[in-house]
């Protein structure tokens, strides 16, 4: 008689899904193993415990763990492998599910109720001694990194790859069910202005030109709507020569989206119908409520940011009105330059020492703050502060009041131009709300950050900047300002926020040629720079360019938020340490001299390019 045991050469079931419940079809290639039945599992050795006679072995595989029971007195032979196996080696093990007397039933562990009483055993592969144990969660994220393959054999990193599988996966079934196409673009190409710096690939063909990788498949999505694809999209790889943080890699994934004979509503929803999908689906999470749709200017005012985490009601509040007459120095003064005088409340900062107000003190000027007046509101409901001699009662009322501050907490006053004082208290607000472990109101909360102006004014080179990228339609309203006063005009562009994070940003785009040559214009790109670096996508605009517009989510982001990771590193397979170095595989590395004169590249270092490290 043969059993399945014999003609599968590895295995006939998986480690999790022995002793268990149903588990869904979908979610295994091999059937329950039961009480009873002789199976055949495959995997890693989590841990060996050698009782003298009987050994035991938690095998792993990326369902579970299984146990194992080696008695020498019915399997010899393989008492005999099991007496050699350490961790993480890779094995199969022949043998019957039994179940385990109550006492030693495990109920930490799904398979927990059973094992495997082991007639078989076969070593598959050897592993070297560990750089550390998998269950350490303390190891150093250089380490992690070069032994990447290992870190993430962990049940949590294997985890978030699942994760990140199923997020794409609902991605791809819910445009598909829409009637969009994945359509691909190319990697080697030309510069594309999202505001970074490229990356640039010499060209062997073409000595001395290089290609750019795209920094986002702006102009090519933009193509795909002229050439009538109509909805578009593509889970884009996207590389950008930034400074790595939290939130940012230099290659990274954008779910990218196009559509034509769209307005700014239909993005909208199409992409709150996504997002709510996928909530639903990947962690069960209905989100009922329409997504808050917040301007620019608001969001700046009330939240000092332009990603506000709005799980948190914390406001800045606006003195100007009522301490319009106040004597207080620096708040007259600031008032009297037509500047802002806005306060932000500590729930609980009242248990703040001088030391810690010194230091938040430092903080904001970091973010160009001048000074930090702060205050603390006693139980008594009066005010402490180096600085409340300078204020009447109704202004010390008033500060309280539009704080919204009761006994126990801190209140902090900023006096500075607008832009400063949002930038101050938004980087204070994110700061308090660690410091003072604030509890969210709600887990998620996501807004639509709307009408941001079209451009920035740029100090440095004393001229605008696009906010967002160049191919922004202007408002209607405010189209008429663009040759005049340029500042003024806003943009049919929207940013999507989680919980403090951008999480995706996009626009109704410029269809018609000349509007996109008068913002080139105000950009201070003259028609013969923007020939030479766009004259195939102006080109496209002159060929009966449809109405279009569409948004790009950062894959990244939203599996790190559904992950609850702090940093995207955690749900890329083999992403790069902060210094942008991968340890892994040693990148960015030297090359042959070869290889460089074939591509007529010779460098100019001081030294020789340093040998890898981390
Ligand atoms: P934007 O430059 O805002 O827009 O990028 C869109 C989204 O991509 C993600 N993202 C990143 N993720 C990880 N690492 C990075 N370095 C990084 N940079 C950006 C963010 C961001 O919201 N072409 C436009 C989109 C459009 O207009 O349709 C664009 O790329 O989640
Ligand atoms: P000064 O008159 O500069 O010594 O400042 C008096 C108090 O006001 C100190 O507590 C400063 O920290 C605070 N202060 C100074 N400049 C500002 C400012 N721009 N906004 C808010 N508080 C300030």
């Amino acid at each position: 008689m043969t059993t399945a045991t014999d003609t599968s050469p590895f295995r006939t079931h998986e480690a999790g899904h022995i002793g268990v419940n149903d588990v869904p079809i979908e979610r295994r290639m091999f059937g329950i193993g039961r009480v009873g039945d002789d199976v055949k599992v495959a995997g890693w050795v989590k841990s060996v415990r050698d009782h003298g006679e009987l050994i035991f072995i938690d095998l792993r595989d990326r369902t579970g763990v299984v146990q194992l029971v080696i008695d020498p007195s019915d399997a010899a032979e393989a008492h005999q492998i099991a007496e050699t196996l350490r961790n993480e080696f890779c094995i199969s093990a022949v043998g019957k599910v039994v179940e385990r007397a109550t006492h030693l039933v495990n109920p930490n562990l799904a398979t927990g109720g059973v094992e495997i009483r082991v007639s078989s055993l076969e070593l598959l592969s050897r592993s070297d001694v560990l750089p550390f144990q998998l269950e350490d969660e303390n190891v150093d994220e250089a380490v992690r990194l070069k032994w990447r393959f290992l870190d993430l054999r962990r049940e949590k990193m294997f985890g978030n790859l699942q994760l990140r599988s199923h997020v794409t996966q609902v991605m791809r079934r819910y445009l598909d069910a829409r009637g969009f196409l994945d359509v691909e673009t190319p990697i080697l190409g030309k510069s594309t202005p999202e505001g970074a710096r490229d990356f640039l690939v010499p060209s062997r063909t073409r000595p001395g030109q290089f290609f750019a990788l795209p920094q986002s498949p702006q102009l090519f999505k933009q193509m795909l709507m002229v050439a009538g694809v109509e909805r578009y999209y593509q889970i884009a790889r996207c590389f950008r020569d930034e400074d790595l943080r939290a939130d940012r890699q230099l290659e990274f994934t954008q779910l990218d989206v196009e559509m034509s004979f769209v307005t700014q509503d239909d993005v909208l929803d199409m992409m709150e119908g996504l997002m709510k999908q996928i909530w639903s689906e990947v962690a069960g999470i209905e989100l009922d409520e329409p997504f808050i749709r917040l301007p620019f200017h608001e969001s700046m005012l009330r939240f000092g940011s332009d990603k506000p985490d709005l799980r948190f009601d914390l406001e800045i509040g606006d003195l100007g009105e009522a301490w319009k007459n106040t004597e207080f120095g620096v708040a007259r003064a600031t008032l009297d330059a037509g500047n802002a005088v806005r306060v932000l409340v500590g729930p609980g900062g009242g248990r703040f020492s001088r030391k810690d107000m010194d230091e938040l003190t430092e903080f904001a000027k970091q973010f160009g703050a001048k000074g930090l007046a702060w205050f603390i509101v006693e139980e008594d409901g009066s005010l402490r502060s180096p600085v409340v001699k300078f204020l009447s009662e109704a202004e010390q009322q008033a500060l309280k009041d539009v704080a919204g501050a009761q006994p126990g907490d801190a209140i902090f006053l900023m006096a500075d131009t607008d832009l400063v004082v949002s930038r101050v208290l938004g980087a204070l607000r994110t700061r308090l709300i660690e410091q003072l472990e604030l509890v969210p109101n709600r887990p998620w909360q996501f807004a639509w950050i709307v009408d941001a102006p079209l451009f920035e004014w740029d100090e440095d080179r004393e001229r605008f900047t696009f906010a967002h990228h160049p191919f922004c339609q202007p408002s209607t309203d405010t189209a008429q300002y663009l040759e005049t006063e340029p500042g003024k005009v806003i943009a049919e562009a929207y940013d999507l926020t989680l919980n403090g994070w951008e999480l995706a940003s996009g626009s109704i785009r410029v269809h018609q040629y000349e509007l996109q040559q008068k913002i080139f214009q105000v950009l201070g790109i003259d028609e013969a720079e923007a020939e030479e670096k766009f004259s195939f996508f102006l080109r496209a605009l002159k060929m009966g360019a449809p109405p279009h517009g569409g948004i790009a989510p950062g894959v990244d982001r939203i599996v790190a938020l559904l992950a609850h990771e702090a940093n995207i590193r955690e749900v890329i397979a083999f992403p790069r340490q902060q210094s942008t170095f991968d340890p892994l595989t040693e990148s960015p590395a030297p090359v042959d001299a070869q290889q460089l004169k074939e591509l007529h590249i010779k460098t100019d270092l001081p030294q020789a390019p340093a040998a890898p490290s981390a």
